[in-house]
This record gives structure tokens, sequence and C-alpha cells, in this order.
């Protein structure tokens, strides 16, 4: 903050940049390239990659998002992802701003531009600037923007030792905006933060029936007693392109009898306690065992095989798989 014994000062342009250069110097990010059709091009420097306040996705939360992977110098699942985002869009009344084929080449000059060869890719859809108001203002224009960055990173341990998760005490979003991937991410972050202080890895909604929801910025599923795949319905959490994937690739593991099933159904919170297996999935994360639920181990409180199988072929998928989109750097 400002010093509020100096004046507050109207500053000139050069010092607006100065300030922003100074903010990155503060906290370095590592953000490689941004697009914004607002700007109207790609940006390499992070002081640069800046959205207008009255963009209606940054006051009132109006906007959509989604995140793929970037793997060996290619676009992983993007269709997938821009799938959930057309839809998304949809359902927030956000007009797409081009054609699939458009936002498909700016996503991939955007990393090309980046020079990353392995990261994320996040991009999102504003429903424009122009008004503080609640409906978008007359003739705004809806923003797309692409950022291309290292991607969300999480400590080794979770994957050699397994991760502990809790119950959050926050509710779940209504469905609507549960299936919805909105940047109204409160509850999620709510939960997040909640797990950390009580020092634990993440949080896990519950819905109002007692089923089984979802992790913060992943999915959850199980493998039973009986060593069947269950994961929840759809109808109200984020259908998870990894998820997605997962449930296809898993019928390889129930082919060579790892697994006796894959379901998709309704998970009483008392029936997943009692899982041989809990697993979280999401683009970041990929596969992770969860060993601790409240406190109680799941199966014998060790990463189990299928969790290791599922990241195993998962892994495979993204180097090797039919769903990767070379970038022209
Ligand atoms: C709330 C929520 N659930 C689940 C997921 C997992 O989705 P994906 O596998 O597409 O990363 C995400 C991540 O986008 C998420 O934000």
């Amino acid at each position: 903050m400002a010093n509020t014994t100096q004046s507050v000062r109207q500053l000139p342009a050069e010092d607006v940049m100065a300030a922003l250069r100074q903010l990155r110097a503060q906290q370095p990010v590592k953000f490689a390239a941004f697009y914004s059709s607002q700007l109207g091009g790609i940006v390499t420097d992070p002081a640069l990659m800046v959205i207008p306040f009255d963009d209606h996705m940054v006051h009132r939360g109006h906007g959509i998002f989604d995140t793929a992977g970037l793997v060996e110098g290619k676009i992983y699942d993007l269709e997938a992802h821009l799938d959930r985002f057309e839809r998304s869009a949809e359902r927030c009344r956000l007009i797409m701003p081009a054609a699939r084929a458009e936002l498909r080449e700016i996503i991939s000059a955007t990393v090309a531009a980046s020079g990353a060869r392995d990261g994320a890719i996040r991009y999102w859809l504003s429903s424009g600037p122009g008004s503080l108001d609640l409906s978008p203002a007359a003739g705004a224009e809806p923003g797309f923007f692409v950022m291309v960055f290292p991607g969300l990173s999480y400590p080794e341990r979770w994957y050699t030792e397994g991760l502990k998760v809790m119950t959050t005490t926050y509710p779940i979003k209504p469905s609507l905006y549960a299936v919805t991937k909105s940047t109204n991410y409160l509850p999620n972050v709510l939960m997040q933060m909640e797990a950390k202080s009580a020092g634990v890895d993440n949080g896990v909604f519950i819905d109002a029936n007692g089923h089984v929801g979802e992790s913060s910025n992943m999915n959850v599923a199980f493998v039973t007693a009986d060593g069947v795949l269950r994961h929840p319905k759809f109808d109200h959490i984020l259908a998870g392109c990894t998820s997605l994937r997962i449930l296809e690739l898993a019928r390889k593991l129930e082919r060579d009898g790892a697994i006796g099933g894959v379901e998709v159904c309704d998970i009483p919170v008392a029936e997943a306690r009692g899982a041989r297996e809990m697993l979280l999935l999401g683009s970041s994360v990929k596969v992770a065992p969860i060993v601790a639920w409240d406190g109680a181990p799941i199966g014998d409180g060790k990463p189990g095989p299928i969790a290791k199988a599922l990241l195993a072929l998962l892994e495979e998928d993204m180097r090797t798989g039919d769903r990767l989109i070379p970038v022209n750097y």
C-alpha cells in the first residue's frame, strides 16, 4: 500500500508502468505469455498481463475459464477442455468471441510465443468492460485471455506417501454453479485454506444428500472394498476432463482384472470411507492417492496400486496418446 503519510498522487502513465514492473519485481511470476483480445495480441512481459478493472469478470465474477496441459510441446486433450468451456459460456450467457477454430489458433499461438514446452494453458472468457453495473454494459465486447504458465505443482510426497483430506465445513456449490467453470471459486478457495490451516492437504465437499462431491480443483474417486472404480456423478460437480479420460483408460485395468468394473454413481460418504483406495484426479494433480480422510486411514493407509496404475496410464496418454495437438513453435 502507498504510504498514507504521503499525499495520494495522481499518476502519469509512465509511473503506472513503473509500478506494474515493480509489482512483478516484488512478486516474480513465471507467466510465459499472455494473449488478450482487449490488447489485440500477445505479451510476454508479466507487467503487461493486465485486464481493465471494470471488466465484469473482475468485479462481478461474470467470467469463465479452463485449463489444458502442455506436454513436450503438445497440447493435451484441448477439445475436451474447449467443449467444457463452451458449455460454461452458454450457462453463463457469455458470447463466444470467435469461432472455436480461431480460439484454438490463438491458444496455440500464445503457447508458441511463450516458447514453453511443458506447463499449463489457462484461458478465460469475460463479459467485458464498460460499467460497474450487474448486466454487461451496452455494447460490451467479451474478452478472451490466454495465459501460459508452468502449471500448479504439488509436493512429491503426495505421490509417494499419499495425501490427507478433510470434509470441508463449507457448503458445496448449488449444482448449476458446480458444473459451470466460472471464475467464482470462493467455496473452493475457502475449502483449501481451511484444510491447510487444519494441517491437511485438501478438502472434500459433501452434498446435501450425504454424497461425495469433489475437492478444491480436483475430482475424487474410489476403489471400493470389492475392487470397483467408482466416481461421483457429474450432475453436482465439475465434469473433470481428467476424470472422463481416466474412466475410459480404466477399462484397460478392468480387462486385465485389476479392477472389477467402472461406475459413475452417487457415493454415500459412509460407503466411501470404507474404500480400498481414494484418488484425487485433475489436470494439475493428474492422479494422486489419498491415504487419510478426517483422520481415519483409507484402506491400509498407504498409496494403493490402482492410483499408481491409473497415473501411469494417464501419463502415457499425455505423452503418446491420440489427444495431442502439436504446437507450431
Ligand atoms: C472444481 C473442480 N473440480 C474438478 C476439476 C478437475 O477438472 P480437470 O480434470 O478438467 O482439470 C477442476 C479443475 O479444473 C475443478 O476446478
